[in-house]
């Protein structure tokens, strides 16, 4: 029997997986993210086997050295900008992720923020609850539409890619990227236009979907020179990781005009939001909510506790992070 220390309840199937395989599983009991001192001291208490932990959660070489016998963190998360790779291959500990299961959930969070965008929803919902409609009007909250314009998505992973899906097939939109890897295959089935120079898909785009990890390379890819270059009436949406956008620029963009729009479920210093970003009619804001759908959440904690098994009995975890 192993220890398991969960760092804030999540749902139960993967909770559920563990438990019947015999181990004791200690869900946090607060109400909310654990502090770091809190997380080491939780840590520290139980000499646990195994955590699964989440995007909230900084994995750094204390916390890791809190639990020394610790075999696997499981990120319930297909991000994993919150730990420390290089820390916990330097101290033998498995990092797995759960990629994959919430594909759909964040494509489809995408592609409803670009509509939602360009519909001008949260808007329109404003103004007719605050009792403004005072009948129909030809001027009367003008968006934009979808088909026929150009997608591009920056970043072709799993999430980009079934955007660009969505994108193609059901609103027959052309689609241009941007990727560290081109993908032939991707291209001839729906086709894409590939670009080498994330520049160059900034400048095509009439609605522009962020889909890269956050890595040294990636922070404020879209910075205020290059969403200088995007269309005055495009659409940018970002459900990847927030400090890829430099907020503030963004803020300043949307003021200015120099973009139409934008739609974001991540923020750059999240939960804080950049000032006067709430306070702008252009944009659509989500609280880190993409991946937030019942299949999805359960789906995720299943496969966290499916790593975690794997790690347990000595084998390899399907998601494991390198
Ligand atoms: C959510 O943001 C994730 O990385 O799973
Ligand atoms: C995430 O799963 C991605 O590959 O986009």
């Amino acid at each position: 029997m192993a220890k398991i220390f969960v760092t804030r309840l999540i749902p139960d199937a993967g909770l559920k997986l563990l438990r019947e395989a015999g181990h004791e599983v200690v869900v946090s009991e607060k109400d909310g993210v654990l502090t770091k001192a809190e997380l080491i001291s939780q840590l520290q208490a139980g000499n646990y086997d195994a955590v699964p932990c989440l995007l909230t959660d900084k994995i750094d070489a204390e916390v890791l050295a809190a639990v020394p016998q610790a075999k696997i963190f499981a990120n319930y998360a297909v991000g994993i900008d919150n730990v420390d790779l290089a820390a916990a291959k330097a101290k033998n500990v498995l990092i797995s992720n759960t990629p994959g299961v919430l594909t759909d959930a964040v494509a489809e969070h995408a592609f409803t923020l670009l509509l939602a965008v360009a519909k001008r929803v949260a808007e329109a919902d404003r103004y007719t609850r605050a009792g403004k409609y005072q009948g129909w009007a030809p001027l009367l909250l003008l968006g934009t539409e979808l088909a026929g314009k150009t997608l591009g998505v920056v970043g072709l992973g799993r999430i980009g890619s079934r955007l660009a899906h969505f994108a193609a097939r059901g609103f027959e939109m052309k689609v241009v990227y941007y990727d560290v890897a081109r993908n032939e295959e991707f291209e001839k089935n729906y086709n894409a236009k590939y670009e080498s120079e994330v520049e160059a898909v900034l400048k095509q785009a009439d609605y522009i979907s962020i889909h890269v990890p956050l890595l040294d390379s990636t922070r404020h890819l879209i910075n205020a020179d290059r969403l200088k270059l995007m269309k005055p009436t495009a659409v940018l949406v970002n459900t990847s990781r927030g400090p890829v956008i430099d907020e503030a620029a963004l803020v300043e963009a949307l003021k200015s005009g120099t973009i139409r729009g934008a739609g974001l479920d991540v923020y750059e210093h999240e939960p804080a939001l950049a000032p006067e970003l709430a306070t702008l009619d252009n944009v659509i804001l989500t609280p880190h909510t993409a991946s937030a759908t019942e299949e999805t959440r359960q789906a995720m904690s299943r496969l966290a506790a499916e790593n975690i098994l794997a790690a347990l009995g000595g084998q390899t975890p399907p998601n494991l992070v390198k």
